[in-house]
């Protein structure tokens, strides 16, 4: 992948409740998962942020939590409260048989990203799953925790049980993206939002293993397709992930060892990230400058222009609108 002189730009969350045309779509429309599997209104929203900004990535609209939807878990998107799952603490409490009948399913998905495979132009298009600790975590939370309390205990003391679903979601996860990369994503980004609450062998058994396995099926399917990793929160371990986890691409959020962007450099890992979504919502004239730090910073590497995390529902269009004017003036030495 090689991007002369201009650094490529999107942002996590591009399509989301800081639009006013997202919103607007929205409010007509109450249940969110309904909204993930309606083709016609998920390609639209897709494309809602590439229209406004011209950004060089489309990322599909959906949600992480399709899967254990899939899966037979009930989800639901709460309004103000964010997601609700139905308790699960082992596989069978779920209602799963096997892999194609629970894709049927979200079938609907595959077939959003074909209507934005036939509009997307020359823009790359991103499909993507959650990494499968994430989801578990959000299968045994039943929604966002702030402790994790319910997830640290059940990977404690019910160690099998953990492993059995999350072999279950590896194995999903692989299939949903090969199915997103016969149905025209270019690039797909795996989200482990809460690799960061593993570490040493835990982070091996339940951060590593899977998302190396995810890494490995999709490079056999399709040796072509990018994969973007995004193991947030992994700090110090952001560099054993980028030794044992093939990926094109590595997200990085805000605190990661001091010597990892020369360390993709040499492997030919593409950075992307890290401009912290908490800048948005500030008043006054830093922008520009935190924009131009983050340029700065990976101007060595090879270079995909994002946030540490997703874009804050409170943010300013016209705040979007100077960071990406400063990343467009931007020319890279190399
Ligand atoms: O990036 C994009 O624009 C593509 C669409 C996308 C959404 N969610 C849409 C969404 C993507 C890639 C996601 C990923 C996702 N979803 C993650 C991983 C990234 C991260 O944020 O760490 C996680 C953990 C989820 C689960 C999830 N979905 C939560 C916790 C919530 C509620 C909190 C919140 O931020 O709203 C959602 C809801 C959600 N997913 C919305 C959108 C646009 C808001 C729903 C609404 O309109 O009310």
């Amino acid at each position: 992948m090689r991007f002369v002189n201009k650094v490529p730009i999107w942002f996590m969350r591009q399509a989301g409740r800081y639009l006013p045309e997202y919103m607007e779509i929205r409010s007509k429309n109450s249940d969110f998962l309904k909204l993930c599997f309606d083709p016609a209104l998920a390609s639209e929203i897709s494309l809602q942020p590439i229209k406004r900004f011209d950004l060089d990535f489309i990322i599909l609209f959906s949600d992480i939590l399709v899967i254990p939807h899939a899966l037979g878990q009930e989800v639901k998107f709460l309004k103000n409260h964010g997601p609700h799952l139905d308790s699960v603490s082992s596989k069978k409490d779920l209602n799963y048989t096997n892999l194609n009948k629970s894709l049927d399913k979200i079938s609907n998905i595959f077939e959003t990203i074909k209507i934005l495979h036939a509009k997307r132009s020359k823009k790359n298009l991103i499909g993507f799953c959650g990494g499968p600790f994430t989801v578990l975590n959000y299968m045994i939370e039943g929604g966002t925790s702030k402790t994790h309390d319910k997830i640290k205990t059940f990977i404690n003391v019910k160690r099998e049980e953990a492993k059995d679903i999350i072999k279950i979601l590896t194995e999903i996860s692989i299939e949903y993206l090969k199915r997103q990369i016969e149905s025209g994503a270019n690039y797909v980004q795996i989200f482990e939002s809460w690799a960061g609450l593993l570490e040493k062998q835990e982070y091996e058994e339940f951060i590593i293993k899977p998302n190396q396995q995810i890494s490995e099926e999709i490079k056999k399917f399709s040796e072509q397709t990018k994969i973007i990793h995004f193991p947030r929160g992994s700090r110090e371990n952001y560099k054993i992930f980028a030794e044992e986890v093939t990926c094109d691409v590595l997200s990085l959020d805000q605190t990661y060892p001091k010597e990892l962007p020369s360390f993709l450099r040499e492997k030919g890992i593409t950075v992307q990230g890290n401009l912290d979504p908490q800048e948005l919502l500030k008043e006054g004239d830093g922008i520009e400058e935190k924009t131009k730090e983050v340029l700065e910073k990976f101007k060595k590497n090879n270079h995909i222009f994002n946030l540490s995390h997703g874009i804050l529902p409170k943010t300013k269009i016209s705040n979007i609108e100077r960071v990406i004017k400063v990343v467009r003036n931007y020319e890279t030495s190399k």
